[in-house]
């Protein structure tokens, strides 16, 4: 059977950039702002993004590209001997990283058919937080976790080109545009100003003082919303039947990403400061707990809050599914496996493993901080050391097709890679690790 590959030129970059825009901008990038310090957290989250990130994804474009296989045969056709491993590990963390996720996107499920059924008018921030305990633990969690679960086992069955570019054009200008609506409206709030103050202003007493969370909090945000370290943007560009810019998509994607998570942080910060929540306390139930007083105090907010938090579904499932697509074409291209046995067998494992987090909360920042602390940065460090150090004229050459000569540009993106990415995700890793 030839593989599959986009059906269109838009495909590739609407794929990655759906893979990208997910959760971990809407939900997971304002409670680490706010735990990390606002400010002093976002300095150093956007210089991670454009001087890391932004290299690390070339890193696994170029692997997929090459390669066209799966991130277990990709490096195995590469390398030898111990980097065989290296596969593995994307795979385990897909596995984490996918049941987790699927419980917090199940949510968003969960908060869309509250709009429908009764609206989000609550009584102050107090009932908000109690609304999100419900929510999140117990029969609910469960019910919505296995739905959306289910939904993701669907699209991936049903194959590259039906499934994955389907969504991701509406999904993400629709989402842009509540955004800037939402942040709009909370620009003219009066806890604006102090908002922004917390959210702009780098206190670099504070980001001296507390460096040893703020920089493995930062590492991990970035390969997180990026989707780097387990093996997606391989699988992704392992699909390109073409030679495309690579470095252009991946400025694409690293910037549409970042914008989409810098205007959740104008939307959620004013609405917590004015309800007078501490940025820093509500953690995973940030988002819900700023927007559900939000949405009540609009004009036309339960309809708004219906569409953002469905949207915000959607967003969420054309990132899973990136995170199934891994492990399931590990299962065709490795073993055989035909697309449907495997999609099902992996979907259901997958949702098995988030049932814990259904039952107690504890579980998801025990899975988040393994996958986010440990797992995504390990297998991001491994893969600079193998592409920098391994196979680093493969993968200059690969840069440039599609391109031209890239001169001296080249050799200071694979340096890049060789030094200063490896010795920063070392040390976050440490950190994490301590942490953990
Ligand atoms: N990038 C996705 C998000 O921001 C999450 C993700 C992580 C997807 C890792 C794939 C792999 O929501
Ligand atoms: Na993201």
């Amino acid at each position: 059977m030839a593989r599959e590959t986009w059906s269109t030129r838009m495909g590739f970059i609407l794929a990655a950039v759906g893979s990208a825009v997910g959760l971990g901008n809407v939900w997971r990038f304002p409670f680490i702002t706010g735990q990390e310090g606002g400010g002093a957290f976002l300095i150093v989250y956007l210089l991670f993004v454009a001087l890391i990130g932004f290299p690390a994804i070339l890193v696994e474009f170029v692997i997929g590209r090459y390669t066209e296989l799966n991130p277990v045969g990709a490096i195995r056709e590469l390398g030898s001997g111990a980097w065989n491993y290296l596969g593995w590990l994307f795979v385990v963390t897909g596995f984490v990283i996918l049941s987790y996720y699927s419980v917090v996107a199940g949510w968003f499920l969960r908060y869309t058919l509250i709009g429908i059924t009764d609206g989000y008018a609550l009584a102050g921030p107090e009932e908000a937080a109690a609304l999100f305990g419900t929510v999140t633990t117990g029969v609910d969690s469960l019910l919505f976790h296995a739905v959306f679960m289910a939904l993701v086992i669907g699209i991936i069955a049903a194959g590259v080109r039906n499934g994955i570019e389907f969504g991701v054009k509406v999904m993400v200008p629709a989402i842009i545009v509540l955004l800037v609506a939402l942040g709009a409206y909370a620009f003219t709030l009066d806890s604006a100003g102090e908002a922004y103050a917390y959210y702009l202003t780098p206190d670099f007493g504070y980001l001296v003082a507390n460096w040893t969370s703020i920089l493995p909090a930062a590492a991990g945000q970035a390969f997180f919303t990026l989707s780097l370290g387990m093996g997606v943007m391989i699988t992704y560009a392992s699909y390109l039947g073409e030679d495309r810019n690579l470095a252009a998509d991946a400025g694409i994607i690293a910037g549409l990403d970042t914008f989409i998570a810098v205007i959740v942080g104008f939307v959620v910060f004013p609405f917590l400061f004015a309800a007078g929540i501490e940025p820093g306390g509500p953690g995973p139930s940030a988002i819900f707990v700023s927007l559900t007083s939000a949405f009540a105090e609009i004009p036309a907010g339960r309809v708004l809050g219906i569409v953002f938090f469905a949207m915000v579904g959607i967003a969420a499932l054309s990132s899973a599914i990136s995170i199934l697509e891994v492990l399931v074409s590990y299962l065709i291209d490795e073993l055989d496996v035909a697309r449907v046995p495997a999609a099902t067998a992996i979907g259901v494992a997958v949702f098995l493993l988030g049932v814990p987090v259904t039952i107690d909360l504890i579980f998801l920042s025990l899975y988040d901080s393994l996958a986010d602390g440990v797992l995504l940065v390990l297998g991001s460090l491994l893969l600079a050391l193998f592409v920098g150090w391994v196979v680093p004229d493969v993968a200059r050459a690969e840069l440039g097709r599609g391109i031209g000569d890239l001169g001296s540009l080249g050799t200071a993106w694979i340096w890049i890679v060789r030094v200063p990415i490896v010795v920063v995700v070392l040390v976050s890793l440490y950190l994490g690790v301590v942490d953990y």
